[in-house]
């Protein structure tokens, strides 16, 4: 009889925006353990990458070949006043998993545009890195132990995730969800970006185990776009009022955590390392509202 063998694949941060998107996408083709620090439905295992010794006794019972850290405290204002436990998950959860696994193991880590200053954008994999708020501070930190590690690793750093799945929280879904409850929204006009589509990343992420890729990936829509004029796209194609949304400078948001201003990431090292085709961002938006 021939026995598939399928690779193991360990998901961490299984149940947000990407990390789910992760596990419906891979799983009929690798063996996924999912795992999440809080357990939001039966097929999510309890894991707090804060605990090195959970997170050694985990990768010595299941022996994944692949890590792919999604495990992340993303809240960017509230980082500013709780600093330890953002950097308890996005720093020493990330080196407690360094640390049990050895070299025939991967490690796919999850970083962010807002490793840069925001001062150029189009910003190069080889761009210097100078995060201005302390969430990007603890990215930048755990790409340095990845990258200064021995490990086989990809960091991909994508921006402004969005999805169809309104469950979530994030850029399209909070536009959608206010639109729809007809209410005002302020939105920067000055924050450029290159906002993902998470199936794309998620794409990307398969092609890139698929390959083996190693190093440092920018993932982002093909076209630069303010957070505004992304919101005016998804109320045109959502079928809302675009007068319910008001372009305002970031220094009227009295948002906590100083923003890269212009954090757009040059996805071309992407297209050349790994023949990935990249959309424009209007098209994500047309998919996120077909498929909801
Ligand atoms: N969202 C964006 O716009 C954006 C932009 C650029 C980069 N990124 C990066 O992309 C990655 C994925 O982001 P996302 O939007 O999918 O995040 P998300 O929806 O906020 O999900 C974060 C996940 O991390 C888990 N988590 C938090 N603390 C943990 C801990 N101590 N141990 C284990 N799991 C923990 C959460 O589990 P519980 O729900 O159980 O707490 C959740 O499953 C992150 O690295 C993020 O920094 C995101």
């Amino acid at each position: 009889m021939y026995v598939v063998r399928m690779k193991k694949i360990l998901i961490t941060g299984a149940s947000g925006l990407l990390g789910n998107d992760l596990v419906c996408t891979l799983s009929p083709h690798y063996n996924i353990l999912a795992t999440s620090k809080t357990k939001q439905n039966q097929s999510v295992e309890v894991l707090d990458i804060r605990s090195r010794k959970d997170v050694i006794d985990i990768v010595n019972t299941f022996k994944p070949s692949i890590i792919i850290n999604c495990a992340a405290y993303t809240s960017v204002d509230k980082a500013e006043n709780n600093k330890k436990y953002a950097r308890d998950t996005n720093v020493v959860g990330l080196y407690n998993l360094v640390k049990s696994i050895s070299e025939d193991t991967k490690i796919i880590h999850i970083s962010s545009d807002y490793v840069f200053d925001g001062s150029k954008g189009d910003y190069t994999e080889k761009d210097f890195p100078c995060p201005i708020n302390y969430y990007g501070k603890t990215k930048l930190e755990a790409e340095n132990l990845l990258s200064t590690s021995n490990l086989n690793y990809l960091i991909v750093r994508p921006n402004v995730l969005y999805s169809n799945d309104l469950s979530k929280e994030h850029f399209l879904s909070w536009i959608v969800s206010s639109l729809s409850e007809k209410k005002q929204l302020e939105i920067a006009i000055d924050q450029i970006s290159n906002p993902t589509y998470v199936p794309d990343l998620t794409q990307l992420i398969f092609d890139a185990i698929l390959l083996d890729y190693t190093g440092i990936l920018h993932m982002g829509s093909e076209d630069y776009i303010s957070r505004y004029d992304f919101a005016v796209k998804v109320a045109d194609i959502f079928g809302f009022d675009r007068k319910m949304l008001i372009p305002v400078d970031s220094s009227t948001l009295n948002q906590k955590a100083k923003r890269p201003l212009n954090s757009s990431l040059n996805c071309n090292k992407l297209k050349t390392a790994l023949n990935v085709e990249l959309y424009p961002t209007e098209y994500g938006i047309r998919r996120a509202n077909l498929s909801i």
